[in-house]
């Protein structure tokens, strides 16, 4: 099963057959989730340790629970209380933390770029659970495995990526891995939350939520990301829900068996009225939670197979 890489920084490195290597192999930790005995030995031996420079509930309890199923030894580190507020750098917390001989090192941080810089300066696998606007690659994995299992396949689907679309890494990486597997992918959203140079991403911009879910498959509503804004992106809540929030309405405009998805948190009666969230013929949300573990365990899996291979035979360079 190739990967054949050091690390997980983010979708744009990855080439298609290797996503349909992950989701593969985390349909496989799907079912050792569901069994009685959830515990296979695969990162038996390896320490795991969690930098979390950003809140997070889901994702670091999701890769938590990754590791100690595959048998790691896992470590939460948390930032928030850390030697950053005294000052250190973030080469220097790195340096600190590799002398502890960590094998995997899942990082989430508030400026983009930052968990790149960091994995230039260690020796384990390094996996980016979040920077700034940048990537979210397991993210977009977790939401390919389940668009996969709800629509059969992962191609030839229309896409409707709805919201706070400039602020959003989630909204970064799925655009990347949703055109890298040939979909034909939609923004929904104001002109104040869509990037500037979106149009080089090869994909189609609306915003009218009518127009742009009309005959989608699937509708995946993003967060507002408040503590991403500084100024006045929105004139209200209530306006932007009236206009932007997912209600029945809105949805009536996507194929009726359309699937609705959300990352999480998320803001009930902003984004997203709340019986359309619960509705389980509709959401995949809670499938999202549990596909995220078990592409984070197939992604952990990966990269500690590759670095053991080159702990084995001591080649360096040959991944990127
Ligand atoms: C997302 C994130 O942190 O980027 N959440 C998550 O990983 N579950 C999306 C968000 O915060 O809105």
């Amino acid at each position: 099963m190739t990967f054949r890489h050091r690390h997980l920084l983010g979708i744009e490195p990855l080439h298609p057959a290797e996503i349909t290597n992950v989701l593969d192999l985390a349909d496989r930790y799907v079912d050792l989730s569901r069994a009685p005995h959830k515990r296979s030995d695969a990162l038996a031996g390896l320490t795991q340790i969690n930098m979390f420079f950003e809140n997070s509930t889901r994702t670091q309890a999701s890769f938590e629970i990754a590791g100690k199923r595959l048998g790691a030894d896992v470590m939460n580190m948390s930032m928030q209380a850390s030697s950053i507020k005294k000052g250190e750098t973030l080469i220097d917390t790195a340096l600190t933390l590799n002398a502890m001989r960590p094998d995997l090192l899942v990082v989430r941080h508030p400026h983009s770029g930052a968990v790149n810089l960091l994995a230039s300066k260690v020796n384990c696998a390094v996996l980016n659970a979040g920077d700034g606007k940048h990537e979210h690659p397991t993210q977009a994995l977790l939401d390919a495995l389940t668009i996969r299992r709800a629509k059969g396949r992962l191609h030839r689907l229309t896409i409707a990526i709805c919201g706070d679309i400039a602020h959003s890494r989630v909204a970064r990486s799925n655009l990347i891995l949703l055109g890298k597997m040939e979909n034909r992918v939609r923004l929904v959203g104001p002109p104040t939350l869509m990037p500037s140079q979106i149009g080089e991403f090869g994909v189609e911009v609306y915003d009218d939520m009518a127009k742009g879910l009309e005959g989608a498959d699937v509708v995946m509503m993003l967060r507002l990301q408040k503590e991403r804004m500084d100024g006045g992106f929105i004139p209200s809540e209530r306006e932007y829900y009236h206009r932007y929030g997912l209600d029945s309405e809105k949805l009536a405009h996507a194929k009726p068996d359309a699937i609705v998805m959300h990352p999480g948190p998320m803001n009930r009666g902003v984004e997203i009225d709340g019986t359309i969230a619960d509705d389980i013929n509709r959401s995949v949300i809670q499938e999202q939670v549990e596909m995220g573990v078990a592409v984070r365990m197939a992604a952990m899996d990966l990269l500690a197979r590759n670095l053991r291979s080159e702990r084995d035979t001591n080649t360096e360079g040959t991944m990127v």
